[in-house]
């Protein structure tokens, strides 16, 4: 007996202890620390080349944006369907989310039902199986007694690799797991459940957003955790999506605040990154797999394929001789007879020898003792494999989060989810130490998310209800400035009226239309040397031209004018043009010289003759007192005279429009329209003598005046009238002035109006103040203010710069607007403006701006139409082929205000051809010319 015990016990010793053997068999699969450190090391390595715009494409781990930008506030409200499809369950939901009650979390109620998915429906048309989804959704309605005549919200948690633009699109990039439905890949996901709908009758739902089901972990366990900031799935699939900064995603514009991006690790080893990591068996998994080459990491860990690995290697070692006495049966060699849920109760602490007997004796192995042991041990190996994968992918989303803010210590929470982790008893345990144990230094709390991941899709779809709502609100704002064509035709309409009305009047239009005397567009034989004086643009300037035989050159100086001297007294304003035009000439060596100039003064002025005019209003930014109902060229002359150091021969006051005119016209005869969008805006052009019915009457007032003896003024026109001379004069219209009788209150809204009100010529330059560089950025502002005092944007922060007039000049339009901004850029000006906002707010703002200077174009488009359609009538024209000189700040550098403006007189004014010239030398060039004209004339 005794012997018999010693021979048993040596014999034993001689055999191998079975979990030995395994160890042996399976060490490739047993990962040391360094391995995971390692493993880690390139899962960090990876994350990188996933968020980088250069690498994306090539990157294994596609780091998908989920344009998720906030964990729950307990802000949340509203009741939502939801559907949850891709895990090992499809399910409909109904989500009731209570906002929360001074400090007090809100709650959410749910109701589920699990719907089967027929395994054809996986591998065949995608349409059959959102039918399938869709028809289920309805059915849940039904059973719930939910209204089906009403739109509900919906929540869709769909678990694979979105590329997603919003929250509620998103492109399918390839399937996973056991779904391979065909003609969905490459489709958009949303818009593919929404033609579901609308083929199910009777219901209508509304997708507010899809997430993957990693993300809606994270908000699910977010909702109770602050600290939530990662999602891990470990079930049918594996995947993890966590909180990265926006500036490191490259995909998505912005640079601040945080955003969800799921990882998809799954795929991490697809480009053959974990080769020295892959078993015999990883690689039979994956070649009997139906997407070889796919997904390599998911199928090392992931609930679809542990069983599987657990017999093949129990398969493998069999054969060896290493198991069953080498035996093998069918049933073993049958794919999918382990499952993983075999595995967990193999794994189970207390019954495993005895699960693992009745899983081998299902497979008709007959297993010994020793086979339990040792299959159990396989189990044990897998599955640890799995959770030591998962703790090194999560070390480096863990590390990356920690030196992304700068952190010594981490403090956060991983929501949880999946079969795996909930069924497998080892597998949370192992998973938590092997983590701590990685990152000694991180603080991390890991929760199970138990009402899956509905709730969090919930959440989401609550947030993204609230934007919609809020970008409803802001569209709805906007739509004010979006012009119908209709509108645009009255508009145009309405300034054929005021021009006809003004040509008629003298005083009683509110477009002015005033005579500008001159008659001729120059004709090339222009010479010598002139001044020229430019006043009424963004600066004053003072110029000197020299017209040669084929060119003409140019030198000019600029002056400031300050508010002070705008709005101080006529006298001081003239004394310091005088100043500066003294400066110039002792600039330029000219002081004692007497030059002719031409005067470019971009206010209305009633002329009489080309050298004189009555200053109507002042318009723009001026205000000087004792100016209006005066002559200005003698204010000038006055004020030169005064200096008594410098002299002039001012031949000619002239409307900047008209110089501009005069300018192209001097390169292109067809020129005979002058326009200017700058701080202002306005428009002359040539118009037949003949329907100058203000001078006509004029003249023959000054007939009878000449008849009872006195001045003849406008001597000059009517004998060029009379003699036939003349066919044409250049009017000035002033069509800034279009509105002020109230015809265009219909179109002017409640932002005009306030700028109206707050700008210092109250009631006038209506047309002007919806249409030029000096009022374009006051309109902003005041639809700023308002969205603001809303609470639709800067976080309803009302900040003293956004009360501060004139903070948006034209040329920061013109930069928030510019197509080749990203959005960090149109950040950074506004934060250079003093307006401190998310890039959320960037955008509303660039809207904002878009919309307004948008409707500036189409104004002035629908202005120029009546115009080139009035002097095409004018000369009883089919088709007219006309040039326009342009120039101002708006009209050179607002980065689509030009196109608008082509594009709108091409449609309302079909029957003319509008060439745009922009004026490459200002009006200067144009007022010297004119004085050329004058002088020869005056000469003759
Ligand atoms: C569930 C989610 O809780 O977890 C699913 O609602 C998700 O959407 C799933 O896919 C993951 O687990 P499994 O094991 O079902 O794939
Ligand atoms: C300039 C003219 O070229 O354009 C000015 O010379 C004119 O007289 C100006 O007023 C309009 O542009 P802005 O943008 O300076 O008002
Ligand atoms: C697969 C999917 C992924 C999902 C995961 C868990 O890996 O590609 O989107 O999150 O499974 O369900
Ligand atoms: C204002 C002036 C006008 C000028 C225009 C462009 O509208 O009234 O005379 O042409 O601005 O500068």
């Amino acid at each position: 007996m005794f012997v018999a015990h010693l021979v048993s016990f040596y014999f034993s010793k001689l055999q191998e202890d079975p979990t030995k053997k395994v160890d042996r068999f399976l060490h490739a699969m047993r990962l040391n620390d360094d391995q995971l450190n390692e493993l880690s090391a390139r899962f960090q390595a990876e994350l990188k080349k996933g968020l980088s715009a250069e690498s994306n494409a090539a990157a294994a781990v596609k780091m998908l944006p989920t344009h998720v930008c906030s964990t729950p506030d307990g802000s949340e409200k509203g009741q939502f369907l939801a559907l949850d499809l891709g895990g090992s369950k499809f399910k409909v939901l109904q989500v009731k989310v209570r906002e929360c009650v001074g400090i007090k979390k809100g709650d959410v109620e749910m109701e589920e039902k699990i719907y089967p998915v027929p395994d054809e429906l996986l591998t065949g048309r995608a349409t059959e199986l959102f039918d399938h989804v869709s028809e289920s959704l309805k059915d849940f309605m039904h059973e719930k007694n939910i209204s089906l005549e009403k739109k509900h919200p919906l929540a869709f948690t769909f678990s694979f690799p979105c590329d997603q633009s919003r929250l509620d699109q998103g492109t399918l990039l390839n399937w996973s797991k056991n779904y391979k439905a065909r003609g969905l890949q490459g489709k958009d996901v949303v818009q593919a459940l929404r033609e579901a709908v609308e083929r199910t009758e009777g219901l209508d739902v509304e997708i507010l957003a899809m997430v993957n089901d990693t993300v809606a972990t994270m908000m699910t366990c977010g909702f109770d955790d602050s600290y939530c900031e990662v999602g891990i799935i470990v079930g049918t699939g594996t995947n993890a999506c966590y909180m990265e900064e926006l500036r490191h995603i490259d995909l998505v514009e912005g640079d601040e605040g945080r955003m969800c991006v799921n990882t998809e690790w799954g795929s991490f080893g697809d480009d053959g990154a974990l080769k020295d990591f892959l078993t015999e068996f990883d690689r039979e998994v994956d070649a009997a797999s139906s997407n070889p080459g796919k997904q390599i990491f998911e199928k090392m860990v992931s609930g679809m394929h542990l069983g599987e690995l657990v017999r093949l290697v129990v398969l493998k070692m069999a054969k060896l001789g290493k198991l069953f006495d080498g035996r093998v049966s069918d049933a073993l060699r049958t794919k999918g007879k382990i499952t993983t849920a075999d595995v967990a109760a193999m794994d189970e602490y207390r019954n495993g020898l005895k699960n693992t007997k009745d899983v081998l004796d299902e497979l008709d192995l007959n297993p010994s003792d020793d086979d339990c042991i040792a299959v159990q041990h396989v189990s044990t190996i897998v599955s640890f494999r799995s959770s030591n994968l998962v703790a090194a992918g999560l070390a480096a989303i863990l590390t990356r989060i920690r030196q992304n803010r700068n952190m010594g210590a981490l403090r956060i929470t991983v929501g949880v989810d999946g079969t795996v982790y909930k069924t497998h008893p080892q597998y949370p345990k192992r998973l938590h130490k092997v983590v701590r144990r990685l990152l000694p230094e991180c603080q991390v709390r890991f929760v199970l998310s138990e009402s899956g991941s509905s709730k969090g899709a919930a959440l989401v779809a609550a947030v993204a209800q609230r934007l919609t709502s809020l970008r409803r609100q802001v569209s709805e704002t906007l739509s004010l400035f979006r012009l119908k064509e209709e509108q645009l035709q009255l508009v145009k309409a309405r300034m054929r009226s005021g021009l006809d009305a003004g040509l008629r009047s003298k005083s009683s239009s509110t477009i002015k239309m005033l005579p500008s005397f001159v008659y001729l567009t120059p004709d090339g034989t222009e010479r010598g040397k002139y001044l020229a004086l430019d006043l009424g643009g963004t600066n004053f300037r003072a110029l000197l031209v020299r017209f040669k035989k084929q060119t003409s050159r140019l030198y000019h100086k600029i002056y400031t004018i300050p508010l002070e001297i705008m709005q101080g007294t006529g006298e001081e304003l003239f004394d310091h043009l005088a100043q500066c035009v003294c400066d110039f000439l002792d600039y330029m060596g000219l002081k004692n010289t007497r030059l002719p100039a031409g005067f470019t003064f971009s206010f209305p002025c009633e002329q009489s003759a080309i050298d004189t005019g009555t200053l109507v209003a002042w318009t723009k930014g001026f205000k000087a007192t004792d100016s209006e109902g005066h002559d200005v060229v003698s204010m000038l002359r006055e004020a030169i005279k005064r200096r008594n150091d410098i002299d002039l021969d001012i031949v000619a006051l002239i409307n900047d429009t008209v110089g501009t005119m005069m300018s192209c016209a001097h390169e292109d005869q067809r020129c005979e329209i002058g326009m200017i969008a700058g701080t202002g805006t306005n428009l002359c052009y040539m118009e037949e003598l003949k329907n100058i019915e203000k001078i006509e009457q004029r003249a023959t007032k000054t007939e009878e005046k000449t008849q009872k003896g006195e001045k003849n003024e406008n001597a000059g026109a009517e004998k060029n009238k009379k003699d036939g001379e003349m066919q044409k004069m250049c009017i000035n219209t002033e069509w800034g002035g279009l509105g002020d009788d109230g015809c265009l209150d219909d179109i002017i809204t409640l932002y005009d109006t306030e700028v109206d009100q707050n700008s210092i010529n109250q009631g006038k330059q209506r047309f002007e103040k919806m249409t030029s560089g000096m009022y374009l950025g006051e309109v902003v502002r005041q639809v700023l203010l308002d969205l603001t005092r809303r609470g639709l944007l800067f976080k309803g922060h009302v900040s003293e710069t956004l009360k501060t007039p004139g903070i948006f000049e034209t040329k920061y339009l013109s930069q928030i607007e510019s197509d080749r901004l990203a959005l960090l850029q149109v950040r950074s000006i506004l934060q250079q403006l003093g307006l401190h906002g998310t890039c959320h707010d960037s955008i509303i703002v660039k809207h904002v701006c878009l919309v307004v200077s948008r409707r500036a174009a189409q104004l002035c488009g629908a202005g120029m139409a009546a115009v080139v359609d009035k002097i095409r009538e004018n000369r009883g024209l089919d088709h007219l082929d006309i040039a326009v000189g342009v120039d101002g700040s708006l009209y050179k550098l607002h980065p689509h205000f030009s196109q608008v403006l082509k594009e709108t007189v091409r449609v309302m004014a079909p029957q003319c051809d509008v060439t745009f010239q922009p004026s490459e030398e200002g009006s200067g060039k144009g007022a010297a010319l004119i004085a050329a004209v004058a002088r020869r004339k005056r000469d003759v």
